[in-house]
């Protein structure tokens, strides 16, 4: 195959028994795959600690019946139009609604948003998913 370096890897007796445990935990069809997931995912973090551009998502559950949280949440949002590219609602039933928050940017301004969101009072959950631009990761 093109563009495939080959390299041994040595390991532990009891630390590559956890790895193929996890292999099988997660569905991996080879320990090749498992090292690129986890390669990937390491890049992944690097991009969040390291403060460069990044992208995700910001998941809020609520009820939209607590007074002032719509316009609290607006108004934070609108604070931050820099990062966010799009916002989805979905009314889940008659008191509850998740919202969808897809970001992107350095994840200080990111995480800014996350930690106000998250202190609005009615807010049920909040959650980051620390995703990527993908510009880094092959
Ligand atoms: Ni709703």
């Amino acid at each position: 195959m093109p563009n495939i370096r080959r390299f041994s890897v040595s390991l532990e007796k009891d630390l590559s028994g956890q790895f193929d445990l996890l292999i099988k935990q997660k569905k991996c069809n080879s320990r090749s795959e498992a090292f690129r997931k986890l390669i990937k995912q390491e890049l992944i973090q690097e991009e969040w600690l390291k403060g460069r551009e990044t992208a995700g998502a910001i998941v809020l559950v609520y009820d939209h019946h607590k007074r002032e949280l719509l316009n609290k949440i607006m108004h934070i949002q609108h604070d931050y139009s820099g990062v966010i590219l799009s916002t989805q609602h979905v009314h889940l039933d008659h008191h509850n609604c998740l919202e969808v928050i897809i970001i992107k940017g350095k994840p200080r301004e990111v995480q800014g948003l996350r930690d106000k969101l998250k202190i609005i009072r009615g807010i049920k959950c909040s959650s980051l998913a620390m995703a990527s631009t993908g510009k880094e990761i092959p």
